[in-house]
């Protein structure tokens, strides 16, 4: 066991040093926290831990380590008295669906009475899904302090990568499914999966709690291949039969969905204010998972009723026309055909899509995308997602390599304006889809982050009124 000077605080931030405390230097996506050992000296850091030989002043303990953001989650968690040794703790993974499956159980683990801490992209003071681990613990802690018995968490492939759940004692865990994204970080889908299935190889299996617990998708192949080999209770989800939470029948509309599952403790009919087939999975997880933690049948049915939904997830902006207009965050190839499918399901005349991608991400979903929204839309609008340090110009070409010929499209580089070009050209009975920010309250354009909430914009425009001729661009490809 590593021994310490006895220390005051804990930090991997050289500027969160105070006098006396233990600086953790890990290395980051765009930093090296081994550069910043003298500021963190000159803020009172008494002990230093790193990866590499480095000189520290004298009167600075030196410990070095092989994974200094392994011992990074695991001093957090000792310097925090294990908080998830007190919780009931759940981890959701899997490309798409990991906010909505979380929000959903917290949201029923209330309805069941229990008192629940959310940990994910809504839900994290950074902003980042699955925080660092000396947060994701401090967070534990003041969660297990306010009263909180479970704990619902998001967690990303990089976390798992990054080590930042190390630490964690998980008592179950949710696979949603995996399609192409992230392969800017991890280069081919088998070292994505294979991050994934650490929560449950190594995550579940090194958990000394009981009883514990893996909810899989078992219509994703990926999730047949983890079901296949785990210590853990596996309970499958599907919408094709043959599993242990299986579907019997389902029926989609904009009011919401109305299903029909098969359970252990029977069959039972659901209905939620959800919208979108693809949110079927979701409800099947939190049912399975909810199921897995014992919740009371009532509980689920009634808490699943009453829940409406995450902000910027096939969220529906209310408008005077007679045109739904639908906001969402599908920034995946897969969650936009998706999201995309679901909403022909519900009979629109047209379905006008304005989308863009990411800058500094994953480049190759870009004519992946431009492709799947040319072949599920009738009209689209390419335009700019949070460009950061790229050219908003070269992103648009790209997604335009993917898009079909004959395909009407437009190309505005100006979210704001894209919009109003698409509302422009809706007409009755038309749906439009703006995707790819969802709840996103801002734009990341050449490292700047400028206000911008889609559902905001949408709002401005329509109150403004129709558009005269001679305003704004819009080029019709
Ligand atoms: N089960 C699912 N399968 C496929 N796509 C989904 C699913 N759930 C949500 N999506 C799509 O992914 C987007 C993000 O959903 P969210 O629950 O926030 O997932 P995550 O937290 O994994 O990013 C949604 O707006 C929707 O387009
Ligand atoms: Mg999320």
């Amino acid at each position: 066991m590593l021994r310490l000077n006895p220390y005051t605080e804990l930090a991997y931030h050289s500027k969160a040093c105070k006098p006396g405390c233990c600086f953790v230097a890990i290395s980051g996506l765009q930093t090296d926290g081994h550069q910043y050992i003298s500021e963190a000296v000159r803020n009172g850091a008494k002990t230093v831990v790193v990866e590499r030989e480095v000189d520290v002043p004298r009167g600075v303990a030196k410990i070095v380590v092989e994974d200094s953001r392994d011992a990074l989650a695991r001093l957090s968690a000792f310097h925090f008295n294990e908080p998830t040794r007190e919780l009931t703790l759940v981890g959701v993974t899997g490309t798409n669906g990991k906010t909505t499956v979380t929000s959903l159980l917290s949201h029923i683990a209330k309805q069941a009475g229990l008192s629940s801490g959310l940990l994910g992209t809504l839900h994290t003071p950074s902003g980042r899904t699955t925080p660092e681990s000396y947060d994701l613990q401090k967070i534990f802690r003041n969660m297990a302090a306010g009263g909180a018995t479970h704990a619902f968490m998001e967690v990303t492939s990089h976390a798992l990568q990054l080590k930042r759940v190390t630490g964690c004692h998980f008592n179950g865990a949710v696979f949603t499914n995996l399609s192409r994204d992230h392969l800017d970080f991890h280069e081919n889908m088998e070292n994505y999966f294979s991050q994934k299935a650490r929560l449950f190889r190594q995550h579940l299996v090194v958990s000394e709690k009981k009883n514990l617990w893996a909810v899989i998708n078992a219509d994703d192949p990926y999730g047949r291949t983890l079901a296949g080999d785990l210590p853990a209770r596996v309970w499958l989800f599907s919408q094709k039969g043959g599993a242990e939470i299986s579907l019997q029948g389902a029926a989609a509309a904009w009011e919401g969905l109305k299903l029909e599952v098969k359970t252990p403790q029977g069959t039972v009919s659901l209905h939620s204010p959800l919208k979108g087939r693809f949110q079927v999975n979701n409800l099947l997880a939190a049912v399975a998972a909810s199921l897995a933690m014992e919740f009371p049948m009532e509980a689920i049915t009634a808490g699943i009723a009453s829940f409406s939904g995450v902000p910027g997830r096939m969220e529906a902006v209310p408008n005077g026309r007679k045109n739904k207009i639908v906001v969402d965050y599908a920034h995946t190839p897969a969650a936009l055909e998706n999201v995309l499918e679901a909403l022909r399901e519900l009979n629109p005349e047209r379905i006008i899509t304005v989308f863009g991608c990411g800058g500094d991400r994953d480049r190759g979903k870009r004519p992946q995308m431009g492709k799947i929204a040319s072949q599920k839309s009738d009209i689209l609008v390419v335009t700019s997602d949070n460009p950061r340090s790229e050219d908003p110009q070269k992103i648009l070409n790209e997604i335009l390599g993917g898009v079909q010929p004959g395909t009407e499209k437009y190309a505005v580089a100006d979210r704001r304006a894209a919009i109003a070009r698409a509302l422009d050209l809706a007409k009755e009975g038309d749906c439009v889809l703006i995707a790819g920010k969802g709840h996103e309250t801002y734009q990341e354009i050449a490292g700047e982050k400028r206000l911008f909430d889609d559902r905001e914009v949408v709002r401005e425009i329509l109150d403004r009124g129709p558009r005269t001729k001679d305003q704004g661009p819009g080029t019709r490809d």
